[in-house]
């Protein structure tokens, strides 16, 4: 069976067609990343704009490198929410407009929980139940994965995600976007820890809060020169503050529910320096779980896969629905 699956959530144009014997056939990705640095974020606007513009070409492009036809396609996964409401309406109309014209059937997917089943995509993959912490550009979350479909939120960020202080700050240190990205590559040229705060690192709970570690970082970017040994220092000790704060909450959650596996999904799980962290957790060796670096950002390959579990949990049962329908606050645990 093969699988288009469709990504317009936010800033990243994805297709991909994702084959049920074969595993990933193509994962194509425009990222508008450069856009929009020149704005300082993500102007919604412009973000649909420019899926409009690259989706046919991405999927044309996808088509004739895995030489397959519309009409080889059986099941049309799309990511329906969370996301910018006239972002997802993008690719949902693609869906649509195709699932209409050829009679396929398809299906919409909540992007934070393919995030979530990305990791099992691979071989290598946890047992259920494990824990996974989804850290992207809009979300930080904890949840404990029991099965496919089945998740239990046990924390969350309070305020800002901590991929949305990595962006805010990059840009106010004049780096680009995707911010964790470029923090993580000045960090290596600093010889000065600034000891950021780490909010809530202490405390007996699994949620999150980053704005004050936000505000902190402000005033000290407005009372100190900004040359580049100075941007160095920030930025390592940003990612220093979140990364442990990252690390602590996963310890804490694995002791909380004896739990011993974990996933770690989303964009900023593709920092090295996070990586590394988690890999020394001895209590969790040969027990953790990331991705390729192009399955931990926003791709159309976990949407596609959401696609396939979500098919084989409805027993193969799907309709083929022409709503135009979207959820841009669609919460994990809520049905569509
Ligand atoms: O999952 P994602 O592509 O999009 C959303 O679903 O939001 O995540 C984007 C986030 C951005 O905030 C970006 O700064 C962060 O992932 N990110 C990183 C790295 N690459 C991207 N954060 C830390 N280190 C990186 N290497
Ligand atoms: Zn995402």
């Amino acid at each position: 069976m093969i699988i288009l699956g469709i990504e317009t959530s936010c800033d990243e144009t994805g297709i991909s067609l994702y084959d049920t014997n074969l595993g990933i056939l193509t994962n194509k990705l425009f990222s508008q990343n450069i856009i929009h640095t020149k704005y300082g974020g993500i102007i919604p606007e412009i973000a649909s704009k420019n899926h409009y513009k690259k989706i046919f070409i991405i999927l044309n492009k996808a088509l004739k490198k895995t030489k397959k036809k519309i009409k080889n396609i059986n099941l049309i996964a799309y990511s329906a929410g969370p996301g910018l409401p006239n972002s997802l309406l993008i690719g949902t109309t693609l869906a649509k407009s195709i699932s209409l014209i050829y009679n396929i059937p398809s299906i919409p997917i909540n992007h934070i929980e393919a995030h979530i089943l990305s990791t099992m995509i691979n071989k290598y993959k946890p047992n259920f139940p494990f824990i996974s912490l989804v850290t992207s550009g809009a979300h930080t979350l904890l949840c404990i994965v029991k099965n496919y479909g089945n998740y239990k939120i046990i924390g969350q960020s309070l305020d800002d995600s901590a991929g949305e202080i990595f962006d805010k700050i990059s840009i106010l240190l004049k780096l680009k976007l995707p911010g964790g990205k470029y923090i993580s590559k000045i960090a290596k040229y600093s010889d000065k820890n600034l000891n950021f705060p780490k909010p809530l690192i202490n405390k007996n709970t699994l949620n999150f809060s980053f704005s004050g570690l936000k505000t902190h970082i402000f005033n000290y970017i407005k009372n100190n020169k900004l040359n580049f040994n100075c941007k160095a220092n920030i930025a390592y000790s940003l990612q220093k503050s979140i990364n442990t704060i990252l690390i602590e909450k996963i310890k804490l959650a694995s002791e909380k529910f004896k739990i011993n596996k974990l996933s770690i999904v989303g964009g900023v799980s593709s920092n090295n320096n996070l990586r590394k962290k988690m890999l020394n957790l001895t209590k969790f060796k040969k027990k953790i779980f990331f991705n390729s670096k192009k399955l931990c950002t926003d791709n159309a390959a976990m949407i596609a896969y959401t696609g396939w579990i979500k098919y084989l949990i409805k027993k193969k049962n799907i309709k083929n629905n022409l709503e135009i329908d979207i959820k841009s606050k669609w919460k994990i645990n809520e049905k569509f």
